[in-house]
Parts: C-alpha cells; sequence; structure tokens
C-alpha cells in the first residue's frame, strides 16, 4: 500500500505521472467510469476527475462492464449514505473477478473519512483518495493497475482546481464550483471534517467559466460551495454579491442558480443583488435545521429562529415571489416534543415552497457526536414523517396558488415519465411538464400557463405572452 508524500499545492502537479502525447493517448485509451452520490459539490467533483484524467487518455463510460477503472464518488453526510457504498461495493466484486487489473477507488467525503479503513475492509478497493487529491489520480491510477493500492487523503488550504476545465456531460444546465469546504463547524456535520477549510476561486476564472459554458451551449448554470455566501475573491475581495452581479452582467441570458446559503451571511446586499438582475433565478435554498432556539444553539448555527424569520421578511419584502427551500433536520439530540412544534410552526409561518428533511445520523468526530443521540428511533421517525407531511401539505398549497398564472420554464426535454410530454423549469425551480411540440428544443425559453399542480410538479400549457 503506498501513501503519496503530502502535496497541498495545485503547482506541484508536475510531480505526478507524466502526461501522454498525441499517440501514446489514442492507443493507450482506457475506460472510466464514475458514479455519483450526495450533493451537487460531487457532482461537478466528478466532471473534475473526468477533467484530469481526460489528459492521460481516460474516456468516460456509462457502461460499467466495459470500464478500466471505475470510482464511487462518496457522501458521508449520513450513515445511509455510507451503507449505501458498502452495498455497492459487494456488487462489484463480480467485476473485479472477471477483470483482474480493473482499478477500484473510492472518492469523496468517505474517502476522506474513512481512509485506510477501507482499504483494509473492503480488499476490491485499490484506490482511496479524498477532495482535495484529485491531482494525484493519474498517478494512483498506474500503481495501482501494477497491483500497488493507494491511499491520498490530505486537505489542503488552497486547493480549488480553478485550472482544471470539467469534463461536463453535453446538456443545458451546469454545475460550477466556487469555493470549497467550510468553515461553520454546525455541530451534527461532518463536512468540515471531509472538505477541510473554506476556499474560493477567483471571480474572473469564474466569470470566464460561465462565459465559455455560455458559447457551449449551456443556459443555466448553478454556482455551488457548501457556503456560497461566504464567498471571498482571492484576488480582489469581492464578496458572493459581487459575484454574481458580475456573472449576471457577463452573461445577461444565462439563467444563474447558487446554492447552499447559510442564513448568517444572507446579508441585504445579496438579496438586493438578486432583485437587480433579471437572469439571477428568484430562488433561495436557506437550510433552517430547526425551529427551537435551544436547538439551534446546540447545533452551533449561530442564529435564533427570529432571526431566521427577519431574513425571510427582508427576502420576501425586496423579491416578494421569492421561491424558498430549506434543510430540516429530526430528532437532533436532546430535542423535546416542543422542540419538535416550534420547527412545524416555524414551517408554517415561512411557507417553504419545498424542503430536504433528515433524520439526524450521529456522525463520528462531530461534536453532537458527544451529546449522545438519545431521541428514540421510532420518536424521530414519527417526527421526521411530521415534518414530510406538513411541507407536504404546504407545497400542494403554493403550486396550486401557481394554477392561472404564466411561468417562464427553461425547456430541458421529455419527461421521465412519458415522452409524448416535455418538461422544464421555472425560474423559481419548480418541475414543470407540458405537452411536446416539435418546434421544441432543449435549452428553448417558453411560456407555459399553469393548469394542474402536484406538491412536487406543475402542468401546464405553452401560450406566446407572458401574461
Ligand atoms: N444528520 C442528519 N442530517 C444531516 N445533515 C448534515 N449532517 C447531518 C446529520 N448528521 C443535513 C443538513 C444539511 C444537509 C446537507 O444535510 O440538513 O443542511
Ligand atoms: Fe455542514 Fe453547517 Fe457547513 Fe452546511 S454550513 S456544510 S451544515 S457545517
Amino acid at each position: 500500500m503506498i501513501e503519496l508524500p503530502i502535496v497541498t499545492q495545485p503547482s506541484e502537479a508536475t510531480t505526478y505521472a507524466a502526461e501522454p502525447q498525441g499517440e501514446e493517448t489514442a492507443t493507450q485509451e482506457r475506460r472510466l467510469y464514475i458514479e455519483t452520490y450526495g450533493c451537487q459539490m460531487n457532482v461537478n467533483d466528478s466532471e473534475i476527475v473526468k477533467g484530469i484524467l481526460r489528459r492521460y487518455g481516460f474516456r468516460p463510460t456509462d457502461k460499467i462492464d466495459q470500464a478500466d477503472v471505475i470510482f464511487l464518488n462518496t457522501c458521508s453526510v449520513r450513515e445511509n449514505a455510507e451503507r449505501k457504498i458498502f452495498e455497492r461495493l459487494r456488487h462489484l466484486r463480480h467485476f473485479k473477478r472477471k477483470k483482474e487489473d480493473l482499478v477500484i477507488g473510492i472518492l469523496g467525503c468517505m474517502a476522506e473519512r474513512l481512509r485506510k479503513d477501507l482499504v483494509q475492509k473492503e480488499p476490491i478497493v485499490d484506490l482511496v483518495v479524498g477532495p482535495d487529491e484529485y491531482r494525484k489520480l493519474p498517478t494512483l491510477v498506474q500503481a495501482a493497475q501494477q497491483g500497488e493500492k493507494g491511499i491520498a487523503v490530505k486537505l489542503s488550504r488552497v486547493e480549488t482546481y480553478d485550472d482544471i476545465e470539467p469534463l461536463r456531460t453535453e446538456g443545458i444546465s451546469a454545475w460550477i464550483s466556487i469555493m470549497r469546504g467550510c468553515d461553520k463547524f454546525c455541530t451534527f456535520c461532518v463536512v468540515p471534517f471531509t472538505r477541510g477549510r473554506e476556499r474560493s476561486r477567483p471571480l474572473r476564472s469564474i466569470v470566464a467559466e460561465v462565459q465559455r459554458l455560455w458559447d457551449q451551449g449551456f443556459k443555466e448554470v448553478t454556482l455551488l460551495g457548501q457556503n456560497v455566501n461566504s464567498y471571498r475573491c482571492p484576488d480582489t475581495q469581492q464578496d458572493f454579491a459581487d459575484l454574481l452581479a458580475a456573472v449576471a452582467r457577463a452573461v445577461p441570458a444565462m439563467r444563474i442558480r447558487y446554492t447552499t446559503s447559510h442564513p448568517k451571511d444572507m446579508s441585504d446586499k445579496l438579496i438586493e443583488t438578486m432583485a437587480a438582475y433579471d437572469n439571477i433565478c428568484k430562488y433561495i435554498h436557506l437550510p433552517v435545521q430547526s425551529g427551537s432556539d435551544r436547538i439551534l444553539a446546540l447545533m452551533n448555527r449561530t442564529y435564533t429562529a427570529e432571526q431566521y424569520l427577519e431574513r425571510i421578511e427582508k427576502i420576501r419584502s425586496i423579491i416578494p415571489h421569492c421561491t424558498l427551500s430549506t434543510d430540516i433536520i429530526a430528532g437532533f439530540p436532546t430535542e423535546t416534543e416542543e422542540d419538535h412544534q416550534a420547527t412545524l410552526e416555524l414551517m408554517k409561518q415561512v411557507r417553504y415552497d419545498g424542503a430536504y428533511m433528515f433524520k439526524y445520523s450521529p456522525r463520528e468526530r462531530t461534536k453532537a457526536w458527544k451529546m449522545g443521540d438519545d431521541v428514540p428511533e421510532e420518536v424521530k421517525l414519527r417526527r421526521l414523517q411530521e415534518i414530510i407531511e406538513l411541507q407536504n401539505a404546504i407545497s400542494y398549497e403554493k403550486n396550486q396558488e401557481l394554477i392561472g398564472s404564466v411561468e417562464e420554464i427553461l425547456v430541458e426535454g421529455p419527461s421521465k415519465r412519458n415522452p409524448e410530454e416535455w418538461q422544464g423549469r421555472t425560474d423559481g425551480n419548480k418541475v414543470t411538464i407540458f405537452p411536446y411540440d416539435q418546434n421544441l428544443q432543449p435549452g428553448d425559453r417558453i411560456y407555459v400557463r399553469i393548469v394542474r399542480a402536484t406538491s412536487a410538479t406543475l402542468f401546464g400549457e405553452r401560450v406566446d405572452q407572458p401574461h
């Protein structure tokens, strides 16, 4: 087993495997298959990994049985996410038996968290590579093909892969990481341990990437980070609102989204910037986690329910029809029935359009881990169920309110259920289904009058005018 020397500076990339040239690349083509789990950051990281390995003759494939290298890009945020990976590894055993020199690698947060244990526990794993070490993949894969196992899990204070062109699947919507890591240390969250300290990419290079994406035919970008509103340009100190404005101005027809925000850093300037540009989507994902001040303090979220609600009011006063979504955790340590009721109460007050709702999952190394996991499983499940039911009812009601209105839709393509119908999204990020018409192309912007709605989907008919 090799543990590579610790390299944290991207500029040291020259110490890695030599880049094959011309002919050599063509004859040595190898196939890379990546499965991505977890958040959107991982989706973009997988594209970065493909971008790094492309230079070494690796071509992406979506056929796992043809792959020379299989990577699982993993998530550690809840135990369930890790359980899925162990199950997946069991399925991969027979590929390894069939093809002796197949390389299997675990990337991402689980690699960072479990390190050596992963190789010891799962003999079919050849490589364990954390989120800041992807530049080493060419060297590590080469060594693994010669039978040497590899682990690279050093976290970096500077790595942003700023110079790597992610290899994206064709489409109309692209993800762009603008910053990496998180310094918030919410007490339940493993991310600061698996993704390290916060660091941002230079504003100019992000704007240039968005411009290139527009030239390549993308119509929508989502600026990504664990906590985008702590963004700070390392060269000019410009903040996230400055970045959003710069991107919006540079590519005025591109739809611009971002995620995720921390309520503490949701500044007036940012809300005003969103309001000032038509091409910045009026949609904010603002995780609240709990409606109880006592639990919020234990979570180290650094705001109270009242302060959170004040931000929501501010958003609604500046952007009246802003779509809002959130994250909520049920059953955090010591959570009482009263705390749980406070969460339901806050949900009723805000009336989110949507929510990602989770059962608390204790994670080693976090502060909450030491608080114990004292809410019984059945209580956690019941509370989660109540949260989900309430949210579904609110989402349903909010979507009914849209019936009769005309929404601008960015057309994505055939709907998943019925190819006779197509789907797209509203500015507020709501999936909308409409009848297929032969003049439609993915990437078109059309107007759709909403005629029917469920809690998750809008249904409508194409119209010519916005009103
Ligand atoms: N248990 C349950 N949910 C968690 N999240 C993060 N850590 C945990 C955990 N230990 C949720 C939070 C966060 C989202 C990405 O995942 O709600 O906002
Ligand atoms: Fe985790 Fe909190 Fe950072 Fe989000 S802000 S990644 S929940 S520590």
